[in-house]
């Protein structure tokens, strides 16, 4: 099941290379919700690669990928959650950062996670109890969280939801607090790089509100698996249609100076918008 699923993101992502090196000056796009979610060619047909492999190999098992479905995630035992192309606003630019993000859930709890980075060809896996590992130039390096417990001495990534142009809660509020509390908060457009970065203690943490299942799915059993710590922004337990998510390198009181940090800054928006609720 592993390599099948490591090998089926490298073919998407191969793909996704392809499409990357052929846009001399950038790739066509459509809109979805709103005028800054994107949907190009290469997303399409690493979403048909994938759904169509796993279809072949697993006609039993149901699919949550991202170009393909709508509605809410199927009750199912063996459920694929896939984003076949994370950090398409990158990609669409040819800004070199971007990933193939595949997740299998056992009755809807991740056992099995594979984020590949296909241009720089490293394959970030986990196993439900078997760790988190970095695959790269034929060698396999176990991945952990960082130690680093204060938020001042913290690197810290986000990003911001589709809506943020019209919807006040659009996380800079919590972005312009935290900015200002640790080393800096980056913003790199790709959520299943960002959370693997946190899984191999690059930075200390990554937090973001209304993600979807195939973005944060794949992550969520990266950082476990490497030590660290995921829950919504109340603290509770982060599972697969959470409407936040705050991913730590687990340190007490790093994990709970961001949580304070988000709901002091939360504090400062209209009252109607303090309650995410997914969308
Ligand atoms: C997006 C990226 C981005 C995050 C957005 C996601 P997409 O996914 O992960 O970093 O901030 O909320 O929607 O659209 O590139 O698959
Ligand atoms: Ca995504
Ligand atoms: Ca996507």
């Amino acid at each position: 099941m592993r390599e099948f699923a490591i090998d089926l993101a490298r073919r998407a992502g191969a793909l996704l290379a392809e499409y990357h090196r052929r846009a001399a000056t950038g790739h066509d796009f459509d809109t979805k919700s709103s005028p800054v979610d994107l949907v190009t060619a290469a997303d399409l047909a690493s979403d048909a690669l994938i759904g169509e492999a796993i279809r072949a190999a697993f006609p039993t098992h149901a699919i949550y990928s991202e170009e393909s479905v709508s509605g809410p995630i199927p009750q199912a035992e063996w459920l694929w959650v896939v984003d076949p192309l994370d950090g398409t606003t990158n990609f669409a630019h040819r800004m070199p950062f971007f990933a193939v993000n595949i997740a299998l859930a056992h009755h809807g709890v991740p056992v099995l996670a594979v984020t590949f980075e296909p241009l720089t060809n490293q394959v970030f896996w986990a196993e439900a109890g078997r760790g988190a590992w970095l695959r790269s130039d034929g060698t396999e390096r176990r991945l952990r969280v960082s130690t680093t417990a204060e938020l001042g001495r913290s690197l810290l990534a986000t990003g911001f939801p589709a809506d943020r142009r019209t919807n006040p809660d659009n996380n800079l509020a919590e972005f312009s607090a935290l900015e200002r509390r640790s080393h800096g908060v980056r913003r790199q457009g790709s959520a299943a790089l960002e959370l693997a970065w946190v899984a191999a203690g690059i930075v200390e943490a990554f937090w973001h509100p209304r993600l979807k299942p195939w973005d944060a799915a794949a992550g969520w059993l990266l950082v476990q698996e490497a030590g660290g710590r995921v829950t919504e922004y109340d603290g509770r337990p982060w599972h697969l249609d959470s409407p936040t998510i705050v991913a730590s390198n687990g340190q007490p009181a790093l994990h709970a100076a961001i949580l304070e940090t988000i709901a002091a800054a939360r504090a400062t928006l209209p009252e109607r918008d303090q309650n995410i609720t997914g969308g």
